[in-house]
């Protein structure tokens, strides 16, 4: 083993642990990230020495993951709830009549979606949702992300193979960051945490999840020879092996104990930075356990005695419809202020006209609103004892209230659209501001208030005018002198610089956000490229499905966006990715390769890892594209079928291996041993659009 990849993984996993568990970091970021840069260098200096518990896997992988189902070794349970303290009391006290001597643990229930972890040997082998209890999806690839989940544990005394329970959650901070995101690319918002939790560990490509702030807490440990015999000490072990283990947990021994720690959790729920729905009892002692046993589907030793929603009443005053940069109304409803959860709110959020006639929410109503993890609460209901018999039905608006045009619906979506893009106000500021924003093209002298100001004085109408603009024309604008104008031309200018992908991103095109950008320019390389894909071309970027792909298709059908792309190319923004040099070899170079099945001497993600090493594309389904199916064991017979079906080359593990040892692409493997071809091979794809400029 490489001496200093062991060093500094030994070191990483410490800070990493010292970082997310403990929080009480030991070294500046600064240098965690030069020790993780060194790390990946020898990584891919040295790969014999993969590991796929190394901390560099933290950053995820582009690669698509698929999910297995996976047996529960030992079936994951559900708890029995409850809403009633009385319930509670009943709970504890037939406990007690059994065991006089009970323990109970008191903890928080996280709102979050259950995991299972396994270890062997001190290091992560799976981790598997709870699925129907009996099995569930093999999502390790995505849980390596989440930086708080040990990969390789600390301390001794732990099981040769044991399993951690916990719960992956959204803190609210990430909640709020990536629901901002969405509403921008005009994608549906997550609901709450708990969904945006689950949505995230289901996504394939795990580089998105590393970047979605996802953290887990762990409260269970299962397993043939656990080191106590009771919860509490088990968990106190976790804990030193480096797990995290919530600090708000109690040891109580009579219902008063148990009533404190409701009520104490109660009052910290709203300074709390994650959500929680209750808090769960539980006996202590395994003996204990054993004793009162289990219904098929729940314990009898435990119970989750869950809050009610924080709910407050306030009068509707009126509502305001916001108009977003694609369009989509929003309605917004402005409240009589009242208390609610620690905060005082003024603001609730509507969310579309189906939802207003769902609730039938009228304007004068004294209404419900609730609190999730989202800082805009919003109406759950009316309360229709005080209705005034004066009311109306609520009538949803018809025309923009910006610009008057007449609003749309678009088939299977529930908001409402102004289709008036080029001319109304705030979408054609909202596209600037989107554009300049720093994920996108970064011009930072640019703000809100400035656009809005460029565009009202008519110097620009859309984002490419703002690579026309000239110091001149500023200066004389309020507020900005000289000096702020040649600012602003300085950082337009250096914009040109922005990496293709960013520019992608920037263009606003609906859903296309920052990773999808990402993928989409690492797939197709070039704008040009990108314009002309069909559909099924653009299928087979990971993370892109059909509404994206026809998205895109039709952004790009419309002159008047090819033409603002064609303007933007004149400017000199980067259309086209940076070359990225395959690190091993060409052997592969363009070749789309599918793997199906497992192997014997590869995982599947360390095929994928070479594939991409030797310069060839990963494809997640056969179709006209693929070049190779890479076949191991118990192959999915769909894949088989359709690769025969299409004349695709079958190879197999070691065909591969002889394909990327060869010394150039000439002596590539033409004859794998197994092939299979058809004469019909369908072509499915029709040149697009062989008219359009290539200025690119
Ligand atoms: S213990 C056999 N402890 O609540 C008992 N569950 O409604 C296993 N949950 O599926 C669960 N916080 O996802 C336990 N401190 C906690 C929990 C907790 C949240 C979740 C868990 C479970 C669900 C049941």
């Amino acid at each position: 083993m490489h001496k200093e990849i062991q060093q500094l993984r030994e070191a990483l996993n410490r800070h990493n642990w010292l970082y997310y568990v403990e929080a009480a970091p030991e070294v500046s970021d600064y240098e965690y990230d030069a020790m993780m840069r060194r790390l990946v260098e020898l990584e891919k200096a040295h790969p014999e020495e993969f590991d796929p518990n190394s901390p560099s896997v933290r950053v995820g992988s582009d690669l698509a993951n698929e999910f297995h189902t996976v047996a529960h070794r030992y079936p994951m349970l559900s708890l029995g709830n409850t809403y009633s303290l009385e319930e509670l009391t009943d709970f504890c006290d037939k406990i007690r009549k059994e065991i006089p001597e009970v323990e109970f643990v008191c903890e928080q229930k996280f709102d979050g979606t259950a995991i299972s972890l396994t270890y062997e040997n001190g290091r992560l082998l799976r981790a598997v949702t709870r699925g129907d209890g009996e099995k569930g999806d093999d999502v390790t690839a995505n849980v390596r992300t989440i930086r708080s989940v040990p990969l390789v544990l600390r301390g001794e005394g732990y099981p040769d193979y044991f399993e951690m329970r916990g719960e992956v959650y959204m803190p609210h901070a990430s909640f709020e960051r990536l629901n901002a995101e969405r509403e921008d690319i005009g994608e549906q918002p997550f609901a709450n945490p708990r969904n945006a939790a689950a949505g995230t560990l289901k996504l394939q490509n795990s580089s998105i999840v590393a970047e979605r702030g996802l953290d887990c807490f762990l409260y269970y440990m299962e397993g043939d020879n656990l080191p106590f015999s009771s919860h509490w000490e088990n968990l106190e072990a976790a804990r030193s092996w480096g797990f995290r283990i919530s600090g708000q947990m109690a040891l109580c021994h009579n219902w008063e104990e148990i009533a404190a720690y409701i009520e104490q959790t109660a009052a910290l729920r709203e300074e709390l930075p994650y959500d929680i729905d209750g808090v769960v009892i539980k006996v202590n002692s395994y003996a204990d356990r054993r004793r009162l046993g289990s219904t098929a589907k729940a314990p009898r030793w435990a119970v989750a005695y869950k809050y009610k929603a924080e709910q407050a009443l306030t009068r509707l005053h009126s509502v305001d419809f916001q108009v977003g940069r694609t369009g989509a109304i929003t309605p917004v409803a402005n409240l009589q202020p009242v208390h609610l959860a620690g905060t005082t709110v003024k603001r609730a959020s509507l969310h579309n006209a189906e939802q207003i006639a769902l609730l039938d929410v009228r304007l004068g109503d004294m209404v419900y609103v609730e609190k999730g993890g989202e800082i805009i609460p919003k109406i759950t209901g009316v309360e229709l004892s005080e209705r005034s018999v004066e009311s109306q039905p609520f009538e949803y608006i018809t025309h923009c209230p910006e610009c008057g045009a007449e609003l749309v619906r678009i088939e299977g979506e529930a908001k409402h659209y102004c289709p008036n893009s080029e001319a109304c106000p705030p979408q054609i500021v909202g596209r600037i501001v989107h554009f300049i924003s720093r994920k996108a093209m970064n011009i930072e002298s640019l703000g809100e208030e400035t656009v809005e100001l460029l565009v009202r004085e008519g110097l620009i109408k859309d984002i490419a005018d703002l690579y026309l603009l000239k110091a001149e024309q500023l200066i004389p604008l309020p507020r900005l002198g000289e000096k702020s104008a040649e600012n602003i031309i300085e950082s337009i200018t250096g914009s040109k610089a922005v990496p293709f992908h960013r520019v992608l991103f920037a263009l606003g095109i609906r859903y296309v956000g920052e990773t999808t950008a990402k993928q989409l320019a690492a797939h197709f390389g070039s704008l040009e490229a990108l314009q002309s894909a069909t559909m099924e071309e653009l299928l087979e970027t990971p993370e892109v499905g059909d509404k994206i792909a026809a998205t895109i298709v039709g952004y790009f059908a419309e002159e008047k966006n090819r033409v603002l792309v064609q303007r933007l190319a004149e400017a000199g923004l980067q259309f086209r990715a940076e070359q990225k040099s395959s690190d091993k070899g060409n052997q592969l170079s363009g070749l789309g390769i599918v793997i199906s099945g497992t192997f014997v001497r590869h995982s599947r993600d360390e095929l994928k890892e070479l594939i991409e090493q030797y310069g060839g594309k990963n494809l997640s389904s056969v179709s006209s594209k693929t070049d190779y199916l890479l076949a191991g064991e118990n192959m999915g017979p769909a894949k088989l079928k359709k690769a025969e079906q299409l004349g695709v080359k079958i190879i197999s593990e070691s065909d591969f291996e002889q394909m990327i040892s060869a010394e150039s692409t000439e002596e590539r493997v033409e004859e794998p041993k197994v092939a299979v071809t058809v004469d019909d091979v369908t072509s499915t794809n029709a040149g697009a659009s062989a008219e359009q400029g290539s200025l690119f």
